[in-house]
């Protein structure tokens, strides 16, 4: 007998809920499909646990993710809780979250899904067959360095974050993002800024001793700044990106929307040992939540990468993969990747969008 893996299930705030509840039914749709007993618990974070708990990350969910194989989330945060204090803010669980499970290796890829080319803000040429991932660090650097905060020196207010990497947490993300280039286009480009910061100095340095243990892949430095540019100039130059922990959050989202929408993007967060937190890349889009407009797609990726990731399960991962596609083949389309000009295309709300993936599911490979 098998026993059954625990997969911990976390909506959050905003349109968190009505995305998360289409994307746990394509879990449990693919788990019965490819007879992979799987057990779902269910958790608060961020807002809505600050307001039925007082902190955004409780103790029972902690617990609940230590067990948990896999977690899936939605997002967390919104306009209510803007104005508490940084470390008390629903951020704060999710990023609390991410540490204490050592959760380092933050994998986005940006994917161009061929008939969202017209969603694009570049051109369709720059675009098309757009295919690259970041690799990025996600439980050091200026997120989590101290000294941090805001204290008063001299009668005025002085604000301080600290940017720090030790070795060994440069080591092993760089590691982690040769792996998975060596089982794509083998190209590997890091980004920094080392003509200004001496912490990204080091990072250059340690990312080029790994890179000795990786002939097959091509290494090249690039700093944030020109990074950014490329991005948007010439995207397609790309196979691998890392980085820390903030130059990956800004160049993720400019990934993004290279693919027509922050709609379209899953993303997963990895530990050593394959334990894994999955969570579209967007936030809570608080000004469409509760109007079955968000796009669930993100959320339904970030599924297939728990299948691939943290179940060792790729099947299951390309049948969702091959699911969206279809969709997205046969013209439908959510709010925001929604077209107009483009013919044959209809546009559907967030629960629709998910019934469709579930068809697509049903229908078999
Ligand atoms: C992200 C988000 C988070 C981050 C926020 C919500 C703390 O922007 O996952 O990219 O900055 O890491
Ligand atoms: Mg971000």
């Amino acid at each position: 007998m098998t026993e059954s893996i625990e997969i911990l299930i976390i909506p959050g705030d905003g349109i968190g809920s009505e995305i998360v509840a289409v994307a746990e039914q394509v879990v449990k749709r693919v788990a019965a499909r490819e007879g992979i007993e799987l057990s779902l618990e269910h958790a608060l974070l961020g807002g809505i646990a600050i307001d039925t708990c007082g902190t955004p990350l409780p103790v029972e969910t902690l617990e609940k993710a230590r067990n948990a194989r896999a977690l899936l989330l939605g997002a967390v945060g919104g306009p209510k809780w803007d104005d508490l204090p940084t470390l008390e803010r629903p951020e704060r669980g999710l990023l609390g979250l991410r540490s204490e499970l050592e959760l380092f290796a933050n994998l986005r890829p940006a994917i161009l899904f061929e008939p969202l080319a017209a969603a694009s803000s570049l051109k369709a040429e720059l675009v098309a067959d757009l295919d690259i991932l970041i690799v990025r660090e996600l439980t050091g650097g200026i997120y989590f360095g101290e000294p941090r905060g805001i204290t008063v020196v001299d009668n005025e207010r002085v604000g301080v974050n600290s940017y720090v990497y030790k070795e060994h947490e440069i080591d092993r993300i760089a590691r982690v993002a040769f792996d998975l280039a060596r089982k794509r286009g083998r190209r590997l480009c890091s980004v920094d800024k080392a003509n200004v910061l001496e912490v990204t100095q080091l990072w250059r340095e340690v990312v080029t001793e790994v890179g000795r243990d990786y002939g097959d892949v091509q290494l090249s430095h690039m700093y944030v700044d020109n990074a950014g540019m490329q991005l948007v100039r010439a995207p397609k130059q790309f196979d691998v990106l890392v980085t820390g922990n903030m130059f990956g959050d800004i160049l993720s989202d400019v990934a993004a929307m290279l693919t027509g929408s922050l709609g379209m993007l899953p993303s997963a967060s990895l530990d050593r040992e394959g334990r894994g937190l999955f969570e579209p890349v967007h936030g809570t889009a608080p000004d469409i939540a509760g109007q079955d407009l968000a796009n669930p797609l993100a959320t339904i990726l970030s599924v297939a990468m728990m299948f691939r990731y943290s179940l060792d399960a790729p099947g299951a991962a390309d049948t969702i993969e091959k699911a969206v596609h279809a969709v997205l083949d046969a013209g439908y389309r959510t709010a925001d990747i929604y077209v107009s000009t483009v013919p044959e295309t209809r546009r559907v709300g967030t629960r629709e969008m998910g019934d469709l993936v579930l068809d697509r599911l049903e229908a078999g490979p």
